[in-house]
């Protein structure tokens, strides 16, 4: 049995009660769908910036009325203390997701990626520790690597952030290291590689490779490339996302806490590797993509040329053992989007 299944047999029977923030997102509401799924007591919060209420409604369709009655959401906005003291009270666990994703948008508008994931973090840090929770696990980033041109990544080993969201996540991993050393705090940051799955949004300006390029082989739309496709990621399926927050907020290995842990599959994938694994899995339901080609265009500021991580700390002190590599997952995940987009 491992670690995961093992805490996936026990929590139902001594359920405890969850923060989600960021509940209406993508990673959050999924996070949601899991806790709930077992028996689990859970608060979300979000302001909807970026999250929307049609997945919160998707997650009430997938359980049962009685699991869905063990839900409280608060509409608030972590910049505002109030908000996430109402949202931390009587919480065991925090996994906190609510921030403004995307280096792009961090170039656009630094000053407001700045104050939902800076002040934003410090305020949920502030709350979570005055309302004596047990674990604060928390969205770091891949991005945190910047410059540094190692490969794998392992988590000792940064270089300079290369853009403004950049800084923001290795900001929160300093603030949950001093609030550790100076109030004892229990935190755990998961830096999170490219995480796809059901219910990633493919629209806006700012939306993520996977559902970006599904939607528009869906809808017969040109898919741009930016730079010659050789651009590298590590990409990672949502289960394996939820897998390692669960185990963060409860993992018992005396050195677990106040870590970051890169949370990937550690699998290489170029983007044009990308193109055609997404392409294969939807040209049996779409065959207008059998010579479907991809355009190219400029590189984009900010971005890393590769990316792929070293797993193993994450296996070592969390039990983290990633159930879904990048095909098994595209092929749950295009099962959603197909459902979802292609009405
Ligand atoms: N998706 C990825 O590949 C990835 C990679 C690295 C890190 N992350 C981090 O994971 C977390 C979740 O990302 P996601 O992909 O689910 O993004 P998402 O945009 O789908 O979800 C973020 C949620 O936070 C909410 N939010 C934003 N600002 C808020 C505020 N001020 N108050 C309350 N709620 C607010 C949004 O409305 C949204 O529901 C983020 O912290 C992101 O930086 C994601």
């Amino acid at each position: 049995m491992t670690a995961y299944e093992q805490l996936r047999s026990h929590l139902p029977t001594a359920p405890k009660s969850w923060l989600i923030t960021g509940v209406a997102g993508f990673i959050g509401c999924n996070l949601l769908e899991a806790l709930l799924k077992l028996e689990q007591k859970v608060v979300g919060l979000d302001n909807f910036a970026t999250g929307h209420h049609h997945n919160l409604k998707q997650i009430q369709d997938a359980v049962t009325p009685e699991q869905w009655s063990r839900f409280k959401f608060i509409e608030g906005d972590i910049r505002k203390l109030d908000d996430c003291r109402a949202a931390c009270a009587g919480v065991d666990y925090v996994l906190h997701q609510a921030a403004l994703g995307s280096v792009p948008r961090s170039l656009e508008d630094p000053l407001t990626t700045h104050g939902a994931n800076i002040d934003g973090f410090l305020n949920m840090l502030v709350a979570a520790r005055d309302a004596q929770v047990k674990r604060f696990v928390y969205a770091a980033s891949s991005s945190t690597y910047g410059d540094h041109p190692g490969l794998p990544k392992v988590e000792a080993v940064i270089g300079k952030p290369l853009s403004p969201y950049a800084v923001t996540k290795l900001v929160n991993e300093q603030y949950a290291d001093v609030f550790a050393r100076v109030y004892g705090f229990k935190s755990i940051g998961l830096r999170y590689f490219n995480i796809f799955g059901a219910r990633q949004d493919p629209a806006g300006a700012y939306a993520a490779v996977v559902p970006k390029w599904t939607a528009a082989m869906i809808h017969n739309e040109p898919v741009y490339i930016n730079g010659d496709g050789e651009t590298s990621r590590d990409f990672c399926y949502i289960a394996n996302t939820v897998q390692a927050n669960l185990l963060a907020a409860t993992a018992l290995h005396p050195d677990a806490a106040n870590q970051v842990y890169n949370v990937a599959v550690g699998d290489r994938t170029t983007l044009n590797d990308l193109f055609e694994a997404i392409r294969s899995t939807l040209e049996p339901r779409f065959p207008h993509l059998k010579d479907c080609k991809p355009s190219y265009r400029d590189f984009r500021a900010g971005d890393v040329r590769h990316s792929l991580a070293d797993i193993t700390k994450a296996k070592t002190l969390l039990g983290y053992q990633p159930s879904h590599r990048i095909k098994q997952g595209l092929v749950e995940a295009m099962d959603w989007y197909v459902s979802d987009l292609a009405l």
